[in-house]
């Protein structure tokens, strides 16, 4: 293992080479842009090194906020032809063009983490103070836009928003999107990326598809959800937003904000009561739930395993530390986006198989949250050992180790200054 401050100052290294100034590109080539989870947890590693540059991070991204309180999934701040699909086909009419869908928020989160460990007390008051009512707005957006029943989980219209694009969660109810009319397009990922590592391009015309529903529709959230035929509740996705609404909670208490405080803990206690429907018995985990069936969706992806994201039952977070040791006797490195002795599971391709630092950082910080530390440190170790092996990359083969999708990757360090800095025990 690499002595830990040569380690840290790669990781900075890297973050540096992506940083643009006010905000950070996931990797040069391959996303050219701002994407908004990889900013809040890439703020997470700046945080250790230049704190005024991790606040710089979210505040670019909330400079982006739609009016009605979305926050979106890519900011298109500089032109670039070399991704696609690009502003033109997005068409949201912004001044800076930004998509029209959302991401995992866990902007909150990232916030209360900034705050907390923040050395300059006054400067991170006044950011915080700036920053919790736009992310209260972006959290009561989900439940408006996204929660129309008031079943207390918010669905996604498209996986893109996931961020977990081409997971097999979707493939059901993928079916639903049709190909038809899709105009002719040029992917750009495939030239920059391994195309095996990719999605195929069948799930590029379906994503594609959805973005010209959107685009006619005016990108008026008041009307996607239910226009959509792609509506998933995925239990990683909730959590994340439902331990953004607990943090939240607490920064509130602490700035003196006690309305936003009371709503926010509201949300999450509602929502982590309903995360109950989408447990299964059947694999020890949380499943995606399809709205439009109102099934769960038989396919255990790490999407039920990072609910543990979130303040869940201890008996449901024991039992996803059972299902993640059942996980490791299929697999080398943990922890995987989908389990290996399933057939659809493809070790190189995206959110079909491999191991994503992230994610691996969310689950650990839940199951060590839980109490469940000796399994946390296990994950950990294995993002560690997975860089050791083939740098920051993307994401990596959970058998083989080997790096995929884009290289020099931002979050990816971030995580690896994260752990390092947080976990003496793995130093
Ligand atoms: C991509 O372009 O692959 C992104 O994941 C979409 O956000």
């Amino acid at each position: 293992m690499p002595d830990k401050s040569d380690l840290i100052e790669q990781a900075q290294k890297v973050m540096r080479r992506n940083d643009r100034g006010h905000y950070t590109v996931p990797t040069h080539g391959l996303y050219p842009f701002q994407w908004n989870w990889d900013s809040a947890l890439s703020a997470l590693g700046f945080s250790h090194f230049d704190e005024a540059r991790a606040w710089a991070e979210i505040e670019t991204l909330f400079a982006h906020q739609w009016d009605d309180g979305m926050v979106p999934h890519i900011i298109f701040h500089e032109h670039d032809e070399g991704y696609f699909p690009g502003p033109d086909v997005w068409d949201t009419g912004r001044g800076v063009p930004t998509t029209g869908i959302t991401q995992p928020p866990v902007a909150g989160f990232a916030v209360r983490r900034l705050f907390e460990r923040a050395k300059d007390r006054n400067s991170a008051e006044t950011k915080a103070r700036a920053l919790l009512p736009k992310i209260h707005a972006w959290h009561e957006w989900f439940l408006r836009c996204r929660d129309p029943m008031n079943s207390g989980l918010a669905a996604v219209i498209h996986p893109w928003e996931t961020g977990r694009d081409n997971s097999v969660d979707w493939d059901r109810a993928f079916e639903r999107v049709p190909t038809e009319g899709v105009a002719p397009f040029t992917r750009r990922d495939t030239q920059h990326a391994n195309p095996d590592h990719r999605p195929t391009d069948e799930q590029y015309k379906r994503y594609i598809w959805l973005v010209q529903h959107f685009r006619k529709l005016d990108w008026d959230n008041t009307r996607l959800h239910d226009a959509s035929p792609f509506q998933v509740v995925d239990p990683g996705f909730n959590a994340i937003l439902l331990r953004s609404c607990l943090d939240l909670a607490e920064l509130a208490k602490r700035l003196g904000e006690p309305d936003i405080a009371k709503r926010s803990r509201t949300i999450a206690e509602d929502g982590i009561a309903a995360m109950e429907r989408l447990w299964s018995e059947k694999y020890g985990q949380y499943l995606c739930l399809d709205r439009v069936t109102g099934q769960l969706i038989d396919s255990p992806s790490i999407g039920g395993i990072l609910a543990a994201f979130t303040s869940i039952p201890t008996d449901r977070a024991n039992a996803l530390v059972r299902r993640v040791e059942t996980l490791a006797q299929s697999c080398t490195y943990l922890v995987p986006s989908h389990d290996p002795t399933k057939p659809e599971f493809d070790g190189l391709r995206y959110w079909r198989g491999p191991v994503w630092l992230i994610v691996n950082y969310m689950i650990a910080d839940g199951l060590e949250r839980a109490g469940h530390r000796g399994t946390a440190e296990r994950i950990m170790a294995d993002c560690l050992r997975l860089i050791e092996k083939s740098g920051f990359a993307e994401y990596y083969g959970p058998i083989t180790a080997e790096g995929c999708g884009g290289d020099s990757f931002t979050w990816t360090a971030a995580m690896v200054i994260e752990i390092l800095n947080t976990h003496e025990v793995l130093a």
